[in-house]
């Protein structure tokens, strides 16, 4: 088992990681939640895999009532908010009973922020079960819907009261999902966690110790800006280039994280701020997990990057590596990279 306390303040909570820790959820609750009901949420498919171990783990301890939403991105929106909130006061919610979202970082913004509004918050422990959700969205409190064609923006900041994470769930996850949370991971090694890098070298099973290593450089940046104000910045290394590139020709999120961490270390080189000694080995860790290592010529999208509505007043900050497991912000203004990158 690994534990990492983050450390919040009052929020402060615990992310457990064991193989089948699914099969003995209420051992772990029990610390910090002391009522009789629980309401799992989750969606159709993690629903089919998983719920009835969930259910058996806590039945001994727990009342269990649940709700099942359609699986994938669709399922953030208001219309499944609602139903969500619908079915839980039909089911005489209180107060003080606990939500447990069981699913991948769909059902854990969803989750989270029904947990958020109803009666003004109610307490939610998260049960990731996609590889994305593990590594990364488990930490920061971000909760929230897709709204007005837009992503994320209905939500709120709310730490769950325990994140238990099960590496075994990674089992049934299908490939381009797994790839999807892999480009992410491999990221969190490239910007803060050389030796995550290193144990990813040998190729092994995302376990509880990989998992662990890759969430304590999220968990670094989230407790010294825990409102998302601007440190948290460095988490989008291989985002600049990755949202040019990955609508435009389909691939997962972590997908194009993965060509565009190629893209920046390639920029960073040729300003002379990345060292030459990163390409090579992050190439040949995403070429071992299968990843796309497409070659995109960073120039040619630089424009796109001047259009993204994210860069304001005409700066850019561009995230790049110095050396494997660190990284700098560089603001480069549209000026400089029309007259001299272009
Ligand atoms: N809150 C945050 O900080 C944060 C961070 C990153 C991403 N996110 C959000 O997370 C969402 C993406 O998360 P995701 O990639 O987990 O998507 P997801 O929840 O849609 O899961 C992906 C697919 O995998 C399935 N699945 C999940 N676990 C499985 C398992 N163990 N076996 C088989 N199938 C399984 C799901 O049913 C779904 O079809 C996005 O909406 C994104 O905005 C939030
Ligand atoms: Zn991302």
């Amino acid at each position: 088992m690994k534990t990492l306390d983050i450390n919040l303040g009052i929020d402060s909570y615990k992310i457990l990681i064991e193989d089948d820790i699914l099969s003995r959820l209420s051992f772990y609750i029990k610390e910090v939640y002391k009522n009789k009901k629980v309401y799992i949420i989750t969606d159709d498919t993690v629903k089919d895999l998983y719920l009835d171990k969930v259910i058996n783990s806590l039945k001994d301890d727990y009342q269990i009532d649940y709700v099942v939403v359609p699986h994938g991105e669709q399922s953030k929106s208001i219309e499944m908010f609602i139903h969500v909130c619908e079915e839980l006061l039909e089911k005489n919610i209180r107060r003080n009973e606990l939500l447990i979202g069981l699913g991948g970082g769909v059902i854990g913004d969803l989750t989270g922020f029904v947990a958020s509004s109803l009666y003004r918050g109610i307490p939610y422990v998260n049960v990731p079960t996609s590889l994305l959700s593990q590594m990364d969205s488990s930490i920061g409190g971000k909760t929230g819907i897709d709204f007005y064609g837009r992503k994320n923006i209905l939500g709120a900041f709310k730490q769950p009261k325990m994140v238990l994470i099960d590496p075994l769930t990674l089992n049934t996850l299908p490939k381009r999902e797994f790839n999807n949370g892999m480009g992410e991971l491999i990221k969190h090694g490239a910007i803060g966690n050389k030796k995550l890098l290193d144990l990813l070298f040998d190729k092994p099973r995302i376990d509880e110790n990989i998992i662990a290593e890759s969430l304590k450089v999220k968990r670094k940046v989230v407790e010294i800006d825990p409102f998302d104000q601007g440190l948290r910045m460095t988490l989008n290394f291989g985002h600049t280039f990755g949202h040019a590139i990955e609508l435009k020709y389909g691939y997962k999120h972590g997908e194009a994280v993965a060509i565009g961490m190629l893209m920046a270390i390639k920029m960073g080189e040729d300003l002379g701020v990345t060292s030459k000694e990163c390409y090579e080995p992050i190439l040949k860790i995403l070429k071992l997990y299968e990843l796309p290592v497409d070659n995109y010529d960073y120039h040619d999208y630089l424009l796109d990057v001047l259009n993204d509505k994210k860069n304001l007043a005409g700066v850019v900050n561009f995230i790049f590596l110095t050396k494997l497991g660190e990284c700098t912000i560089t603001k480069i203004s549209e000026k400089e990279i029309k007259e001299n990158l272009l």
